[in-house]
């Protein structure tokens, strides 16, 4: 394969939340149509590809992860025809569309639920799911957890539970019955034939759980190797089928392959190898940096394991420093970093005293050392902006279920799902014509709008810009290699193929930078000098 067929190895993706991104009709939450409207925005960013966030009939009771028709798109974000004439426009402008998939769960709304708690127990029904009997004492059918706290199993009326790794709304498919995987084939082909250029797979690992579906041993990580619900081998054979299928997909408007990504955490080479081997699907997110502290030493570390896991595969390590599932970069950079490390239940109260100057320094260094890694690169919506996470949302407001099962205990992702601030000087900052957001604004977000932002060279914005143009002029940068340089132990400092230098200053003295020219810095050097919390891109002569 040419370099450009394999595209998904280095693009820059940029991640749409589309309730979040903007708003085209007019009623407080974004839609397909503002995405459309904006994607000139996103053209002079730079990027070369979208991800989209699920837009998918949806009760929206976890943000959309809970689909009702996979093959279908909310009346609240659109039509199937704004899709199109989004993938249309977006063609246009070089930028190609990945969609969501989620193949988990889906919603209790979705019809084939329906059917099963409509057709009872031994039904054909209820096969496509992961219904069973209860203990004898009343007990679920087995110890395992959701992922957003309590017993994983919700009983029915007629006595029998059903298995929602997630949320009780998200009921687990049985990927044992062949009419799911015959489901999502379907639902593949449906957005390739509309002209994706690719997927992002949704838990990806969990599709299959083991046969007889056994306790969780006492004392087990909840996530990894050896769990049940976790990479059973039959994921593979899946993921290969799928690989055949987008692989039969000629290039369309753009040239090379429709990739995937697979969501999944790794940080066990062994785990993951047969995940990258040949056949399989092209990528696997590389998470890891999003619960690493800012220390030299630990985001060193990340980057090893990141690379040493990929190896020599065909996979390049997609970076993400944000998504939609974690606190905005800005503010994780702000706090005390051993709560970075070890989060307190304040932490996930939102109860911690943040340092918003701070944070957005090291956030700007951080993106630079994003944008420098070998890789693609995942930028999350507002992530080019600097903003910070809302933690002060009221709690009537909150939507998340994280916040809502924890009976209010963890507050939750919404702080990272605020709609963006585009323009003015007051909420709703050009997100929305009507009169209100779905999810409150922050009141001080003026001076972070896109608007702002654009008329100021200085801005965290110009940064994100500038970076993407040197990235894409500068052969080396992207799928290139990495060799690191010893510049202390505060320093992370590495050459992309012998032909530029990303140096990034962790430690509290300013640093020497390698001889060459600084095309770009984070912040401004002194006397020469790098200063803490600052990042360079140097070419060497
Ligand atoms: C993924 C999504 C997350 C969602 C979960 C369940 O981790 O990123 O937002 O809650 O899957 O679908």
């Amino acid at each position: 394969m040419t370099a450009s067929e394999r595209w998904w190895r280095d693009a820059v993706v940029y991640q749409v939340y589309p309730r979040s991104f903007s708003d085209g009709s007019g009623d407080g939450e974004g839609d397909l149509a503002g995405v459309r409207a904006r994607l000139p925005y996103l053209a002079d960013l730079g990027v070369d590809a979208i991800w989209l966030n699920p837009f998918y009939p949806s009760p929206q009771a976890d943000g959309g992860y809970d689909v009702i028709d996979y093959r279908d798109v909310d009346p609240r974000f659109g039509t199937l025809a704004d899709v199109d004439a989004l993938i249309a426009d977006a063609a246009a402008l070089g930028i190609r569309i990945i969609v969501d998939v989620v193949p988990n769960h889906c919603s209790v709304e979705h019809p084939w639920f329906k059917a099963a708690l409509a057709a009872g127990p031994g039904s054909p029904e209820r096969e496509r799911f992961l219904f069973r009997d209860g203990g004898p004492d009343g007990a679920p059918p087995n110890n395992w957890q959701s992922m957003f706290g309590g017993p994983a199993w919700t009983q029915v009326p007629d006595g029998q539970w059903y298995l929602h790794l997630w949320d009780s709304s998200q009921p687990d498919f049985n990927w044992r019955d062949p009419e799911v995987p015959a489901l999502f084939e379907d639902v593949l082909r449906f957005w390739l034939d509309r002209g994706v250029a690719g997927i992002r797979v949704d838990v990806a690992l969990g599709l299959f759980k083991a046969e007889g579906l056994p306790d969780l041993g006492e004392g087990m990580p909840t996530v990894g190797p050896g769990v049940p619900y976790v990479a059973q081998p039959e994921t593979l054979e899946t993921f290969a089928s799928w690989r055949k299928l987008l692989d039969s997909y000629p290039p369309d408007v753009f040239p090379g392959a429709r990739a995937a990504v697979l969501e999944a955490w790794f940080d066990d080479r062994d785990f993951m190898a047969p995940y990258m081997a040949h056949g399989q699907l092209h990528q696997v997110f590389n998470l890891g940096m999003l619960g690493t502290p800012w220390s030299a030493a630990d985001l060193r570390k990340a980057v090893d394991l990141a690379l040493d896991v990929c190896g020599d595969s065909e996979t390049r390590a997609p970076w993400v420093l944000e998504n939609h599932d974690f606190p905005r970069l800005v503010t994780r950079l702000g706090i005390d970093q051993e709560l970075v490390r070890n989060p307190t239940i304040e932490v996930m109260q939102g109860k911690v005293d943040v340092d918003l100057a701070l944070g957005r320094r090291r956030a700007r260094a951080a993106a630079l050392l994003l944008l420098g890694l070998p890789g693609s690169a995942y930028l999350y919506q507002g992530q080019e902006l600097g903003l910070n996470e809302h933690l002060d949302i009221p709690a009537d407001r909150r939507q998340d279920p994280l916040f809502t099962v924890s009976g209010g205990m963890i507050i939750g992702r919404d702080g990272c799902r605020v709609p963006l601030p585009w323009s003015g000087d007051a909420a709703p900052y050009g997100f929305t014509e009507g009169a209100g957001t779905w999810l409150p604004q922050p009141a001080d977000w003026a001076a972070l709008t896109v608007e702002a932002q654009a008329a100021d060279e200085g801005s965290t914005l110009a940064l994100y810009k500038t970076a993407i143009r040197i990235r894409r002029a500068t052969e080396g940068l992207g799928d290139g290699a990495l060799e690191w340089r010893d510049a202390g132990p505060d320093v992370l400092s590495f050459v992309r193929d012998g032909v530029l230098a990303v140096t990034v200053n962790l430690g509290d003295a300013p640093v020497e930078l390698p001889a060459g020219e600084h095309v770009l810095t984070s912040g401004p050097l002194d006397g020469g000098l790098l200063p803490r919390d600052t990042a360079a891109w140097t070419r060497l002569p």
